[in-house]
């Protein structure tokens, strides 16, 4: 697949892009499909994740996992699971978590900072890269990027 890309200029706008590209639960025990976030700090990651949630039906407050590393919602059509792995010192931190059992068709993952997981994670299916391309609005640019597998 090609690499896009796309510019939003607003936060409800990275949310919208999350919604409209990831918010439709797939369909009943489709693999697993695993989604990393990259980029710098404050760059949307999380606001797009949001509008993916949100899509899928996550009512309600939608908690930041910045502390906690991992958020799980059970939805109807599909089971997500936040990570936010910025504050991981060590990837090997990552199987106190017991990710394994999420691994499995049925499960959509979300992952912020998933450089910070190298080596513990599963291979992405999907990526994107976010950055502010700023100047002086502040504008993001969203790229997916193939993963190599
Ligand atoms: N295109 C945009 N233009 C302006 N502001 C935006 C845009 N997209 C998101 N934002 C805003 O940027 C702020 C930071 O976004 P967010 O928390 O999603 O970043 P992040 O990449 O998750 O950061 P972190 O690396 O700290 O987890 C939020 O207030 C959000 O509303
Ligand atoms: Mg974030």
């Amino acid at each position: 697949m090609t690499n896009q890309a796309w510019l939003t200029r607003s936060g409800e706008e990275t949310e919208a892009l999350g919604a409209s590209l990831l918010g439709v639960a797939p369909p009943a025990n489709a693999p697993c499909r695993v989604v990393t976030l990259s980029g710098e700090l404050g760059a949307g990651k999380s606001t797009f994740a949001r509008g993916v949630l949100r899509s899928l039906g996550v009512q309600g407050t939608i908690k930041s996992p910045s502390y906690t590393l991992i958020e799980t919602y059970e939805l109807p059509e599909v089971q997500v699971l936040h990570l936010d792995l910025y504050r991981l010192h060590d990837p090997e931190e990552l199987e106190n978590l017991g990710l394994v059992d999420y691994h499995r068709p049925g499960h959509l993952w979300l992952i912020e900072w998933p450089e910070r997981g190298a080596g513990r994670l599963p291979q992405p299916d999907l990526g994107f890269v976010f950055s502010i391309a700023s100047d002086g609005h502040r504008i993001e640019r969203i790229e997916f990027v193939a993963p190599t597998k």
